[in-house]
């Protein structure tokens, strides 16, 4: 018979998690106003929150964490940092970040002015948060197809370049400081961005002399995917496809708890050299000294070699093909999602799951509770929570899909693991037209109200 495939690693160290029993959850979840966040992670069993910052360090990292050189200016680690986002991205110039935000808010601080406009492909929040905190404009000019959770598109991250032009066409050039390229488009449901819109998004700059800044949480799974989706790229490297996808980029920002497999850590590149050199006096302000930035010397250490691990095929294929066993569980469950599987998480199809929950009770955070309830399972809502109020009106935003994030840390969970969440997930789905009532809000903050939002029984 054929061989089947399995993970390229094996365990060394494991920690213990535990069971609880549903009336257990249903009290940890009422004391916790029915919001994850305030969960214990001790009263998870399997925790689908993020895959950030939550993934298990190599032995090569570890090892890597015991040589770090902790001296204040021109460490050992930071030219180890260097060298590693030289060879894999390309980039002379970068400056460590504590994480992903931190990066966006030290290069955002030389370039978003108030007034602009910023187009991308679904900023993530805190990437929208910072244009936003400046009075700029974040401009989402994803393709249309990404809205539409069954449709199998295989890069539903691009960027309608049609959609894009109307932007640059009718904005001064001085307005725009940069477009961003998420890779992978978190938000619209881990989906990748493919080589030929990367270069589509390219000329159209060049034609408009604006700049491109890739956002390259997972920029790995991004290359994964043109490797094994896109005509020309099944014989090249991800190494050699990274490589090609940032020649376009002249910013680079990343919060490395994704695709460089580090609890924390950070960084932004740059082509500009006057930019660097403005950017280094924000970094030193908010982050730390230019050589360190908010990173311990055994941080940038592991995120070195993390970056060359994260970008091994191996690597990348035992990562997404454990996403991918997710999807076909529900396949067979008939549990829709946002189809195809992404690279870090799947993401639930809420008001298919839920068609008896009115919107204005929170469908998808309905859904994560009642998945939590089921086998202590924690996601996260990407729906109308999340979407929070228009700033002038004060009402909820609805947004074009309520969605329950499933994400799945890096070399963290088995398969077996994978079985429990798809049966739990079947479960509910099973037994959706007797779950008709949602949640109502009893408290929530003035901006970003879902981490700390109280709720009750609708
Ligand atoms: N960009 C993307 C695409 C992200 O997904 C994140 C974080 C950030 C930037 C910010 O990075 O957290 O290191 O400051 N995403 C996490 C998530 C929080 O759960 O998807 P950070």
């Amino acid at each position: 018979m054929d061989i089947p495939f399995a993970e390229s690693y094996k365990i060394k160290m494991v920690e213990s998690i535990r069971k609880s029993t549903r009336e257990e959850r249903e009290n940890w979840i009422k004391d916790a106003r029915y919001n994850l966040f305030n969960l214990k992670s001790e009263q998870v069993y399997i925790d689908l929150l993020t895959d950030s910052g939550t993934g298990a360090m190599s032995d090569q990292q570890w090892a890597a964490m015991m040589t770090g050189d902790e001296s204040y200016a021109g460490a050992r680690s930071y030219y180890n940092m260097k060298k590693a986002l030289k060879d894999i991205l390309g980039f002379d110039h970068f400056l460590p970040t504590h994480q992903g935000r931190a990066a966006e808010n030290v290069l955002f601080s030389v370039l978003v002015k108030s007034g602009d406009i910023v187009p991308g492909n679904s900023h993530f929040d805190t990437t929208k948060g910072h244009i936003e905190f400046r009075s700029a404009h974040a401009i989402d000019c994803t393709i249309d197809e990404a809205f539409d959770p069954e449709n199998e598109h295989p890069f539903k991250g691009n960027i309608d370049l049609t959609k894009l032009e109307d932007v640059l066409k009718d904005t001064p050039r001085e307005k725009i400081p940069f477009i961003v390229v998420t890779l992978t488009n978190n938000t619209a449901g881990g989906q990748p961005v493919s080589m030929a819109n990367i270069k589509g998004v390219a000329e159209m700059a060049d034609k408009y002399g604006v700049k491109l800044l890739f956002d390259s949480a997972r920029f790995a799974e991004n290359a994964y995917f043109i490797k094994t989706r896109e005509q020309g790229y099944a014989d090249k490297s991800i190494k050699e496809i990274v490589l090609e996808m940032y020649q376009y980029a002249h910013y680079a920002t990343m919060s490395s708890k994704k695709d460089a497999i580090v609890n924390m850590g950070g960084f932004v590149c740059f082509r500009d050299e006057e930019v660097f050199k403005k950017a280094s006096t924000y970094n030193i302000m908010f982050e730390g000294f230019i050589t360190y930035g908010g990173m311990s010397g055994r941080d940038m250490n592991a995120l070195a070699v993390g970056l060359d691990e994260g970008t091994e095929f191996e690597y990348l294929e035992t990562r997404i093909r454990q996403v991918a066993y997710l999807g076909q569980k529900l396949d067979e469950y008939n549990v829709p999602y946002q189809r195809p599987a992404g690279g870090h998480a799947i993401f639930i199809d809420a008001r298919k799951v839920l068609p008896n929950v009115p919107k204005e009770e929170y469908i998808a955070q309905t859904l994560g509770i009642e998945l939590y309830l089921e086998a202590g399972i924690r996601g996260v809502e990407i729906g109308t929570l999340l979407a929070d109020r228009d700033p002038d009106t004060r009402e909820n935003r609805y947004p074009k899909m309520e969605l329950l994030r499933l994400a799945i840390p890096r070399r963290v969970y088995t398969n077996n693991h994978i079985d429990v969440i798809a049966a739990a997930a079947k479960n509910v789905y099973d037994r959706r037209h007797t779950i008709a009532k949602g949640y109502k809000i009893k408290n929530e903050a003035p901006i970003m109200r879902h981490f700390t939002v109280e709720l009750e029984k609708a």
